[in-house]
């Protein structure tokens, strides 16, 4: 039977009404020019969104290109910017090829995509990013999703699947909480058993490694032929794109037939040409590095009456005692000045709610400081 536009107007609105009872309406909240907010929200960890040197590279681009891609980057979306960008990033991630994308959502989907045959199973890690999630499902592989951060539970799962392809799926630096993956045990589990390992790096990528080249990189991973590297040039580049990294073969695979690629409007030139730059800056970057790591390891010192995590990289997370005290305490915090991130269900990983802040080096440090001191004094 046919629904009464009306009818599924209203059942929308009950739905929309059953969130708001648990506390789960989310809300957007824009930005103005003029914003004084200090910010341990975003994912700006090295503070490069508004380098003078992005922002100039990305302003000549503009000028030399325009605004959008104007086309699919195997019709007229690919520039010279992109082409740099494809190259540069394949030298610092050490691997054989890198592909530049729209985002990263649809890097992770494409890599998905490419990396399942026939009967593969997919093991994923059960706090990995909705990205992933989607790309598992999307794929239509069998998904068996292993316990947080449990090598031994992959191991299991790799030893029991007999002769089936099989690929392993994590993020290094966890989204959510930050902690970071055993990555060098994953890979020999997956080596041992003759599986793919894909890592998605986009919270490590700048942040951890030899020169910022992220987690796959600090693992001693980099240019393994088993090892596929995806990332978000949305976090530390302050850009926006997402990349898949590879073996060459994997990446003409992905220009001939991956469809999030070649069926996607190219990445605007200017922020490939400002990425570019950012590429630069975080290879030099290692005083900011040591300042975000200085930063994270304060958190826990000064928010002493609360859950927080351990931090491996710029991400921190405090437990709150529930979705609704999280929005109160992260309301309470804007109020103030200081903008936190606020996570409920099911935007985390398991039932708890949590404040998420994240460190961007670009916020001065006293300003920092003091902003701990607001989080701790607008606690639930
Ligand atoms: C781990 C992880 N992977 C992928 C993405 C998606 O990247 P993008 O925002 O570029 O689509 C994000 C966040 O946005 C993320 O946190």
């Amino acid at each position: 039977m046919v629904e009464d536009p009306a009818d599924w107007l209203a059942r929308l609105a009950h739905k929309a009404d059953l969130r708001a009872r648990a506390g789960l309406r989310r809300q957007l909240r824009p930005r103005g020019t003029g914003d004084q907010v200090l910010d341990l929200a975003g994912n700006d960890y090295l503070g490069l969104s508004r380098h003078p040197a992005v922002l100039a590279a990305a302003a000549s681009a503009l000028a030399d290109y325009g605004l959008g891609a104007t086309g699919s980057r195997l019709v007229r979306g690919s520039t010279r910017a992109h082409a740099e960008l494809d190259a540069a990033l394949a030298g610092f991630l050490g691997v054989g090829a890198a592909l530049v994308y729209s985002s990263g959502y649809l890097a992770n989907l494409g890599a998905i995509r490419a990396l399942v045959q026939p009967r593969t199973l997919i093991i994923s890690d059960a706090h990995n990013h909705a990205s992933l999630i989607d790309g598992c499902r999307a794929s239509k592989a069998e998904i068996l999703v292993t316990p947080h951060g449990s090598v031994p539970s992959v191991e299991t799962a790799l030893a029991a699947r007999g002769d089936r392809p099989a690929l392993v799926v994590t993020e290094s630096v966890f989204s959510v909480d930050g902690d970071l993956v055993r990555l060098a045990d994953l890979h020999a589990a997956c080596r041992r058993y003759g599986a793919l390992l894909l890592v998605d790096d986009a919270h490590a990528v700048g942040v951890l490694g030899p020169g910022g080249a992220g987690g796959v990189a600090a693992a001693g991973l980099a240019g393994e032929p088993d090892v596929v590297v995806t990332m978000t040039l949305s976090k530390a580049f302050g850009a926006a794109g997402g990349v898949v990294a590879g073996p060459r073969e994997l990446i003409a695979h992905l220009v001939d037939t991956g469809r999030t690629f070649i069926y996607d409007t190219g990445l605007p030139p200017p922020v490939a040409a400002g990425a570019l730059a950012a590429l630069e800056l975080i290879r030099a970057g290692d005083d900011l590095r040591a300042e975000l790591h200085e930063r994270a390891a304060l958190v826990g010192k000064r928010l002493t009456d609360h859950e927080v995590s351990e931090p491996d990289a710029g991400v921190i997370s405090v437990t709150a005692p529930g979705p609704e005290a999280a929005v109160a305490w992260a309301a309470g915090c804007l109020e103030r000045g200081v903008a936190v991130g606020c996570f409920r269900p099911p935007s985390t990983p398991d039932s708890r709610s949590r404040l998420r802040l994240t460190i961007n080096v670009g916020v001065p440090r006293a300003d920092f400081e003091s902003a701990l001191d607001v989080i701790a004094e607008c606690a639930p």
